[in-house]
């Protein structure tokens, strides 16, 4: 058959804010992991969609292995940012690794997709999507294409609809 287009992508965001879970919905069924644990350091993720061969870097998000990430940047054509839309008192500490991410070297001067997840939705003092892309200033990012969807990643929902973003942009 033919040949799939490779792309990396880059998983990031503060820790507990459920990127592993959204990886998780995002792989075939057969592959699914029952039980999501905190990730240590990082872990890589492949699967494949009708025209595009993906390998995500699920990165930990807790502070000690937040310095992996910068080591990934140069590789990585697409960055996913998981937001968990019920911490409110943490999210002035994902707007710094944002701000820290966007002005990074390796990252700065690309046109990288970025895709926002404004996650666990389903909580009832859940913030909107758009309440969260103002937290973090999204409409300064002005050098890339951006996307943010609102997700419940328990459930699935929202999920496809980021990624039927990245995938045109991937193409
Ligand atoms: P680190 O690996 O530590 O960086 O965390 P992570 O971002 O990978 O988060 P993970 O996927 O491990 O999820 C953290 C917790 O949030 C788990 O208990 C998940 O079940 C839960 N969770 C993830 N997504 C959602 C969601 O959309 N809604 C709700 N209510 N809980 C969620
Ligand atoms: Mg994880």
């Amino acid at each position: 058959g033919l040949r799939k287009k490779e792309v990396n992508v880059l998983c990031l965001g503060l820790d507990n804010s459920g990127k592993t879970t959204i990886i998780n919905q995002l792989k075939p069924s057969n592959t699914q992991t029952q039980e999501i644990v905190p990730t240590i350091g990082f872990n890589i993720e492949r699967f494949k969609s009708s025209s595009l061969s993906f390998t995500v870097f699920d990165m930990s998000g807790q502070s000690r292995y937040r310095n992996l990430w910068e080591h990934c940047y140069k590789e990585s054509h697409a960055i996913i940012f998981v937001i968990d839309s019920g911490d409110k008192l943490r999210m002035v500490v994902a707007k710094e690794e944002l701000d820290t991410l966007l002005n990074h070297e390796d990252i700065r001067n690309r046109k990288m997709p970025v895709l926002f997840f404004a996650n666990k939705m389903d909580l009832r003092d859940a913030m909107s999507s758009v309440r969260v892309s103002q937290l973090l200033s999204l409409e300064n990012i002005k050098e890339k294409p951006w996307h943010i969807c609102a997700s419940d990643a328990i459930k699935g929902e929202g999920l496809q609809e980021g990624l039927d973003w990245l995938h045109v942009l991937l193409q």
